[in-house]
């Protein structure tokens, strides 16, 4: 990594391998942008990491959704951070989620408000997915970006019984799409100066 450059982590949790492709997709969309290093962190690490991820300009969130929420091993993350919560040591880093599931909805929403009220919480700026909702009209189809319809953050579905095959490959063109706008964010960010 060139130290010039801003740093994203990608922080996410898998439990069966679908998100995983969708967090490595967020990470090669960031890719694309010059000066940026991005770095993919499995959320059992991040929890050992927390210092590490002080160092960074930008986290993007990500886990599957289980039973409406986010995943247990991704919440168990969020809980770790409380001292750096008390210390409000995230404030003023961009963030942004992702999240997956089996079905088209899922009530996968309901994961991307958790991660952005987390985010929120440690006084983030949240960057929303930026693209225009798909396949919501005749002429549509599920070849589009942002075929499920998110704002929030960027959404994806797996089909239960499928391993990578069985995820629209427009849902990871979404995902790199997240990835690449946080980055674009993160590289023209100037944090505010503290105001205490
Ligand atoms: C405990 C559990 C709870 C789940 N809850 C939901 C749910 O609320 N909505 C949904 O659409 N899919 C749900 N699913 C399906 C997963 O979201 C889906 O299989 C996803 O692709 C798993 O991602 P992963 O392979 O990264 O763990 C659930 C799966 C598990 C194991």
């Amino acid at each position: 990594m060139t130290s010039a450059n801003k740093k994203i982590g990608v922080i996410f949790h898998s439990g069966m391998g679908h998100t995983s492709y969708q967090a490595k997709a967020v990470r090669d969309g960031a890719k694309r942008v010059a000066g940026v290093d991005t770095e993919l962190i499995y959320v059992e690490d991040a929890r050992e990491q927390l210092d590490e991820l002080s160092s960074m300009d930008a986290m993007i969130f990500g886990c599957p959704t289980y039973m409406g929420s986010v995943s247990a091993p991704f919440k168990q993350f969020m809980d770790d951070t409380g001292a750096i919560w008390l210390a409000q040591g995230w404030r003023d880093k961009i963030a942004g989620g992702f999240t997956n599931s089996g079905n088209q909805s899922g009530d996968k929403l309901n994961t991307l408000v958790q991660l952005n009220v987390f985010a929120m919480q440690h006084g983030m700026i949240w960057a929303g997915l930026g693209l225009p909702g798909g396949n919501n009209a005749s002429t549509g189809g599920v070849e589009e970006l942002n075929r499920l319809g998110s704002w929030m953050g960027a959404m994806a579905q797996s089909n239960t019984d499928q391993g990578i095959e069985g995820i629209a490959e427009s849902d990871l063109r979404t995902a790199a799409c997240l990835g690449e706008r946080i980055a674009r964010i993160t590289l023209g960010w100037q944090p505010p100066r503290n105001v205490e």
